[in-house]
């Protein structure tokens, strides 16, 4: 079984992409050939600065090793060492449907942005970015994709164009299936919006103490005493992160003692600030290693290229014989 996730360079990585993707992809490394990139292609649609893009490139290789990708376990580069993947997104796009595309949410939700006076226009990467998604996703024959479930329709569309494909030249790609884990499926940021990188709501899973404590304190919350029973605790911000980042038990308590009333608001950031703190204390000090010692990253990243390529190769000269560019 064949495992593939990407995670965009386009800002520090919080705890949304951890518990919805990171996690689930680390866990996974274990059931079968993981293959795991950084999506660089896909972060120009975003970001312009080649400074940052290389800055953010790294933070996410140090981010995902730090939280437990293991090298020996699966293949892990950057999206760009893999050219394959944008020749491929061209001969798919060309079977894509426009209707397909403009249908998509994220692709919408940007465009609404835009109405709303959102500096920057729409660019065509932003419309196209699925097709380059599932360029990525078909290459290397992939049966799961473990992603958040803001992406199960790009993934849907991955399935449509791999069919189509399939209908139109012959069977040549393997219909991948999302792997969403929908106990995390979307965790809230500080203002209880999906949190995102492009919203400024994130809890970073390396940020630095004082800023991330006085975020986590920022939590707006209502203006119910602390005495007054809260029977909505269980959509309390703060508790649906501390179930995140805090033992099961302790969670319960929290949200028990908030919904009884007594437990001020104060005292339950502060607790999620301590637990969110000690959660990432082990992979927060394996971060600092890998810091001291990027020779060893590139490597990684440098080795993972060469395996993903080979296959990446092969998968597009098959796609090729299919379609007579060959
Ligand atoms: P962002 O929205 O911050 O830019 P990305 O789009 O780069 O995040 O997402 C990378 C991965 O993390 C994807 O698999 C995505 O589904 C997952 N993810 C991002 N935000 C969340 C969230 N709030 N909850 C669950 N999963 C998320
Ligand atoms: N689109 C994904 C996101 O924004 C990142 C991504 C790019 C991806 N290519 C992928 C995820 C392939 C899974 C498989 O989060």
């Amino acid at each position: 079984m064949r495992i593939l996730t990407g995670i965009q360079p386009s800002g520090a990585l919080h705890l949304g992409n951890y518990f919805g993707a990171m996690l689930p992809a680390i866990r996974l490394q274990n059931e079968g050939e993981a293959f795991y990139f950084i999506a660089n292609y896909h972060s120009m649609t975003s970001l312009t600065d080649p400074r940052l893009r290389r800055q953010y490139t790294l933070d996410v290789a140090l981010d995902f090793l730090a939280c437990g990708l293991d090298p020996k376990r699966c293949v892990f580069w950057k999206q760009s060492d893999t050219p394959e993947h944008t020749e491929l997104a061209w001969m798919l796009t060309t079977l894509t449907p426009m209707g397909l595309l403009e249908r998509c949410h994220s692709y919408k939700d940007k465009v609404a942005k835009l109405a709303d006076g959102d500096a920057g226009a729409v660019n065509h990467g932003i419309f196209a970015y699925p097709v380059l998604m599932a360029a990525d996703i078909l290459l290397y024959d992939t049966n799961i994709v473990p992603v958040g479930k803001d992406q199960k329709q790009h993934l849907e569309v991955t399935r449509d164009i791999a069919m189509k494909f399939n209908h139109v030249f012959g069977d040549t790609f393997v219909v991948p299936e999302p792997r969403i884990q929908e106990s995390v499926a979307i965790v809230p940021g500080l203002d209880g919006q999906k949190m995102s990188k492009s919203y400024g709501n994130t809890i970073e899973l390396f940020g630095e103490e004082k800023a991330t404590r006085k975020k986590i304190m920022g939590i707006v919350m209502d203006s119910r005493t602390p005495a007054e029973p809260k029977p909505d605790a269980d959509k309390n911000l703060a508790i649906q992160l501390l179930k995140l980042v805090a033992p099961a038990e302790v969670a319960t308590d929290y949200e028990n003692r908030l919904r009884a009333g007594g437990l001020g608001y104060g005292d339950l950031k502060k607790a999620l600030f301590e637990h969110y703190w000690t959660y990432f204390a082990p992979a927060r000090a394996r971060r600092a290693e890998l810091a001291a010692n990027l020779d060893y990253v590139n490597q990684v990243l440098n080795e993972g290229a060469v395996r993903a390529r080979a296959i990446a190769q092969k998968t597009l000269a098959r796609a090729k014989v299919a379609c007579g560019l060959d």
